[in-house]
């Protein structure tokens, strides 16, 4: 049922207020300033315990899981990192006991995620779950784990569901951090961004207009770059990723500070940049690399915050309203959702089924 939508995709963006509201209900502890997430089966003694987390996905939920660790290491500060699930079985991966291992899977059924989960618990690593379908293969092979219930997701270009995997990871920090030094000051800080969350992506999507305008500037072109900074690149990365699976066209994500170190070369009137500007102590440097892109031609769009001042480049900017920094990365993935569906409408693709790709890849 597309609910009045016109394809699958367009539906689960618009679910997504509603699903965010859901994955945090419950889950939210005022008093301790902290979360309550009930399936993790850790004693608080043993959540302290870890001295690292290993992140483990494939295609959008590893870029998420790339937020997740930043989140991890911020709120937390226990070093994290993710890794594609695909990748890391086959490498013969070190696997220690005081390492906590997080899959993410929208589906539980990704072969490459379900086979990295054995291979963790095969050499008696602690595995928790970042799951959304109850019951699928990785639900009941983790440790432990946060559903996060985004409601079914159809498209095959994941929306919602990452977007709940975020807050997942989020809440996930919190309670890790709230073990550790994270004062409840801090704790309290968080937990009123992610209340805030919901209403926030309302406000994106009723904003995120501007779109339309910059997919018709990006389907000009075959190829595309996405560029940010650290909260902002795995923001790019999953923002190139939306543009390539459903429109087809290539899409690079670059560090914005990397531009310089190569890809500047390809830069020209053909090379669409989308730039990811969140309002922090990098913005500067990013609306920089902005101007390097203006000054080689290349057309230019910004997702931007509202304390960031554009003025100078004179290009279209979608808005997304400002969070606490760690969360940040949630919002700014919204806008680049809605820039994939208008260019894939505009070329007149199967958005909801891309051609080659499938919504849960089951074979090696
Ligand atoms: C892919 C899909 O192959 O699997 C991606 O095309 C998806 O869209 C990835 O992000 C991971 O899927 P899941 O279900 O494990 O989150």
């Amino acid at each position: 049922d597309l609910g009045g939508h016109a394809h699958f995709m367009l539906k689960e963006i618009h679910e997504q207020p509603a699903a965010a509201a859901a994955v945090i209900a419950g889950r939210i502890d005022e008093r301790f300033g902290t979360t309550r997430l009930g399936g993790l089966n850790l004693t608080p003694r043993e959540l302290r315990a870890f001295k690292r987390v290993k992140i483990l996905g494939c295609g959008s939920a590893y870029y998420v899981g790339q937020m997740g660790a930043q989140m991890i290491e911020d709120l937390a500060r226990i070093p994290a990192d993710a890794e594609a699930a695909s990748e890391f079985r086959y490498r013969n991966p070190i696997i220690e006991a005081d390492t906590l291992y997080i899959a993410v899977s929208q589906s539980g059924e990704t072969a490459d995620t379900a086979f990295a989960v054995q291979e963790v618990q095969r050499k008696g690593g602690y595995v928790l779950g970042v799951v959304n379908v109850v019951g699928s293969t990785i639900a009941r092979a983790v440790d432990g784990g946060v559903y996060i219930h985004a409601g079914p997701e159809v498209a095959v270009a994941s929306t919602k569901a990452l977007t709940n995997m975020g807050i997942a990871f989020a809440m996930l920090a919190v309670q890790l951090g709230r073990v550790r030094d994270l004062s409840v000051a801090d704790g309290k800080r968080i937990l009123a961004g992610l209340q805030a969350i919901p209403g926030q992506i309302a406000q994106v999507l009723a904003d995120a207009e501007p779109a339309k305008a910059i997919a018709a500037e990006l389907i000009k072109g075959d190829s595309a770059f996405y560029i940010g900074r650290t909260r902002g690149y795995p923001v790019a990365r999953e923002g190139a990723q939306k543009l390539k699976e459903i429109s087809y066209i290539h899409a690079e994500a670059y560090q914005a500070s990397e531009l310089k170190h190569g890809p500047l070369a390809l830069i020209d009137e053909q090379m669409p940049t989308v730039a990811i500007i969140p309002d922090d102590e990098l913005a500067d440097r990013n609306l920089a690399a902005g101007e390097q892109v203006l000054a080689r031609k290349g057309p230019l769009v910004v997702i931007a915050h509202p304390g960031v001042d554009v003025s100078a480049l004179k290009v279209p900017t979608i808005r997304v309203p400002k969070n606490e920094p760690e969360l940040d990365p949630i919002l700014l993935t919204i806008p680049t959702q809605v820039i994939a569906y208008y260019a894939a409408l505009a070329l007149g693709l199967d958005v909801d089924k891309p051609r080659n790709l499938a919504k849960s890849v089951t074979v090696e």
